[in-house]
């Protein structure tokens, strides 16, 4: 446990701002470890390989509308138990890559250097290359019409140095903008574009492409369950609906230099076993690199549909 952080009940204080009416909710027993003065939480006491009760589920749902970021340490999972977690929290995304490059429907992203044969990749290899479009703010799968609620990893193997993860609130951030300024970014809506943020890094395959054509959020997002509002941003947000391009960049490169001072960062060193879950709706993420010649990673990605569509 870091220093500045301390266990506590989640029945006593974690969810103590929740709005919910817990009169009538029995939350279990799990204890909760803050990360971040904005965001994310370490939970201790569950075991995420076996049959999830309503009321487990139920919480893990309050913990991600009020942390953002979930680390479960100690799991053992296997890709089917990862892909039952996955059904459990909602509608299981069909991963874009294989899909819009093969049309075969596949329900994981493997996010590392390591192939099917379990052979490793270097820093050459253009899947590494591809990955590397990763290193972009982003949230994941903000470019689909209907993008994902969270994202869900499972790390079997980690490098030794390096590869850590880097999280944002945008819920911090828009709770920092002032009120004229939520009110104007509240009336606004942004392009999000797939082929414009990794091609800035590495080439897509044309039939990929393809099946992500751009598409429209609001640029002001709020949950469903606590009404709290976030920013909708990242390196795939690519323009301003009504705004022209140097403009768009002025007010999305803003943003973002305002989401993601260091401050703000949540830095995350993978280990092994350790599930994490964060909330694509209101998080942005980037990888750091590490060394693929040297080095093996290996973590399994599954996504849970969002709720929202985007604007028609
Ligand atoms: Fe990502």
């Amino acid at each position: 446990m870091t220093e500045g952080t301390k266990l506590v009940s989640i029945v006593s204080l974690a969810f103590s701002h929740q709005t919910i009416d817990r009169g009538e909710i029995k939350l279990v027993e799990f204890s909760v470890e803050p990360l971040h003065a904005d965001f994310g939480a370490r939970l201790h006491g569950l075991n995420l390989s076996a049959d999830l009760s309503d009321l487990q589920l139920r919480d893990i749902h309050h913990a991600i509308d009020t942390y953002s970021f979930l680390c479960f340490p100690n799991q053992t999972l296997s890709d089917d138990n990862q892909l039952a977690l996955t059904s459990r929290l909602g509608v299981a995304e069909v991963e874009h890559v294989t899909l819009g490059s093969t049309g075969r429907t596949s329900y994981f992203g493997s996010v590392g250097n390591i192939n099917e044969e379990g052979i490793q990749q270097g820093n050459q290899h253009r899947d590494t290359r591809y990955q590397s479009g990763n290193h972009l703010w982003h949230s994941d799968s903000s470019f689909r019409h209907q993008p994902s609620y969270v994202s869900i990893m499972y790390p079997y193997e980690v490098p030794g140095e390096g590869g850590a993860t880097e999280f944002v609130s945008q819920r911090a951030a828009y709770q920092r903008l002032g009120k004229v300024e939520q009110s104007t970014y509240q009336e606004m809506t942004a392009i999000h574009d797939y082929v414009f943020s990794r091609t800035q890094t590495a080439p897509v395959n044309f039939c990929h492409a393809a099946s992500l054509p751009p598409v429209k959020h609001p640029l002001i997002r709020a949950n469903p369950t606590n009404q709290l509002r976030n920013l909708y941003i990242g390196s795939h947000a690519r323009s301003i609906v009504g705004l022209d391009g140097i403009e768009s960049r002025r007010v999305i490169d803003l943003l973002l230099d305002n989401t993601t001072r260091p401050q703000d960062i949540l830095s995350h060193n993978w280990q092994v076993g350790e599930v994490v879950i964060w909330d694509n709706r209101c998080v942005l993420h980037r990888g750091t690199g590490y060394d693929a010649d040297r080095w093996r990673r290996h973590m399994r990605q599954t996504r849970v549909v969002g709720e929202h569509k985007g604007v028609l």
